[in-house]
């Protein structure tokens, strides 16, 4: 086992590159099985997450090459199976992408159904019903797998979703990218690694228009050719980092960004009273002897203020002076790492989607555990700020989505390190 071990109090100084999207990435990499010649995607995050569904298309027969630390080739022509229910796909949520993927590329899947991060139900309805719209008949073999087959050719359909839902969006638009006709997904979700799928598939040679908007209309095309491609930068991890350096009080050019991905965030730090510089390709955030206050957030879908970077600017409102409301509209259950920041002394109260957040907490270190990739991020943020000593378990969390966060986090004068944890002393503290 390992845990991050952090003697918080040092300010975040200094310059970051943030790693392409992991959310676009998990996305596209299975898109490429919809390919009919071999594709090369770079600024690839180099995170457990993308290894993990690389290893699966590997699995599937695609040949994948690391070209470097940052770029996959992938053929996806020598696949030729449309069942993938290993262990290695119950690993990750995203790995529902295969379905529509699957159904794209062969009328039909057979797919292991996902786990992924904890926080509450995350049903597939939508994904299913849509599927079930463009012809492909859905069965659940013993709760576990999702079998999808098609009588002939995928059709094209029209399709209201009840749930702004980026998964069902993206998975829609890979079934539907080679259907006979065409599909038009409303109520569709607007995130930017949707229009990055979008452009992805388009670039190939796909007829998409709409993305980015709530009506996506798809037509249909038999062939797509190779391309090189690079990912879109990381909305959240940006977003993380922005919230470490308003905690910490620190001055930090954020490079490798969109900044109009980032205007909701930027708009939050800049009510507390954060200073927020926006370049072609960087933003330059500084909170250095800011008097921070409180705000009010509320969780939406896409241009809302996203749901993953609700936990961590939650953390860092526990350093502000005042009462924040903090709202979670995505999810059911996203307060889980709560009890844990009250482990390191901050003072927050949860009362349904609703959190109010004390400022001025004086957070101490403890030991805590990261219960899902963002959880573990908002821990980190406490951990940089508290007084003494912080060590988080669970890290393998974190390091699903946060290309070398210890690595990049030195650089900025933060205390923190990895530590190997040997398995008895694991047995003693449990
Ligand atoms: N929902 C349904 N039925 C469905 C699908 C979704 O009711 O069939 C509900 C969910 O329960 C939730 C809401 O719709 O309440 C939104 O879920 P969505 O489908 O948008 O989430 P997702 O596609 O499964 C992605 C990200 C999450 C991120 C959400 C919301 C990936 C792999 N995951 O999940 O990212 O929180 O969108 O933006 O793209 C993370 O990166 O830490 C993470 C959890």
């Amino acid at each position: 086992m390992e845990k991050y071990i952090i003697n918080g109090g040092n300010p975040l100084m200094g310059e970051v590159t943030i790693s392409g999207a992991k959310n676009a990435a998990v996305a596209i990499i299975p898109a490429t099985i919809l390919c009919d010649e071999p594709c090369r995607i770079e600024n690839v995050p180099n995170i457990s997450d993308v290894n993990l569904i690389a290893r699966i298309l590997q699995n599937l027969g695609a040949k994948v090459t690391r070209v470097n630390k940052h770029t996959l080739d992938i053929d996806p022509r020598p696949i030729n199976t449309c069942a993938a229910i290993d262990d290695s796909v119950r690993g990750m949520r995203a790995s529902y992408y295969l379905l529509g993927a699957l159904i794209g590329r062969f009328n039909q899947a057979k797919v292991a159904l996902p786990g992924g991060c904890n926080f509450g139900l995350r049903p597939i309805d939508q994904h299913l019903k849509g599927f079930a719209a463009m012809g492909a008949k859905c069965e659940l073999i013993g709760g576990a797998i999702v079998e999808a087959k098609c009588e002939g050719k995928v059709q094209g359909a029209q399709i209201y979703m009840d749930t702004v839902s980026v998964g069902t969006t993206m998975n829609l638009m890979l079934a539907a990218v080679k259907a006979q006709g065409q599909t038009i997904i409303e109520n569709a979700a607007r995130e930017p690694h949707i229009v990055d799928l979008a452009n992805f598939l388009n670039s190939m040679g796909a007829n998409i228009r709409g993305a980015g908007t709530d009506v996506i209309k798809i037509r249909g095309v038999d062939y797509l050719h190779g391309i090189t491609y690079s990912i879109i930068p990381d909305q959240i991890e940006a977003g993380t980092y922005m919230a470490a350096v308003a905690a910490t009080r620190g001055r930090l050019l954020v490079k490798n960004v969109t900044p109009k991905h980032l205007d909701s965030i930027t708009a939050k730090l800049e009510e507390i009273g954060v200073s927020v510089e926006e370049f072609d390709e960087a933003v330059l955030i500084d909170a250095t002897g800011r008097d921070l206050r409180r705000c009010n957030i509320k969780t939406m879908p896409h241009p809302g203020f996203p749901t993953d970077c609700q936990p961590q600017f939650v953390a860092m409102l526990t350093t502000v002076s005042g009462t924040s409301i903090v709202t979670e509209n995505v999810w059911d259950n996203r307060y889980q790492y709560i009890r844990e920041l009250l482990l390191m002394g901050a003072n927050i109260s949860v009362e349904g989607r609703v959190a109010i957040v004390d400022g001025d907490s004086r957070l101490h270190g403890a030991p805590v555990k990261a219960c899902d990739l963002r959880a573990g991020a908002a821990l980190i943020i406490a951990g940089l700020v508290a007084s003494g000593t912080t060590e988080i378990s669970s890290i393998h969390y974190i390091e699903r989505g946060y290309e070398e966060i210890i690595e990049k986090l030195q650089a900025l004068g933060a205390d923190i390190k990895k530590q190997y944890v040997p398995d008895e002393d694991v047995a003693v503290t449990a």
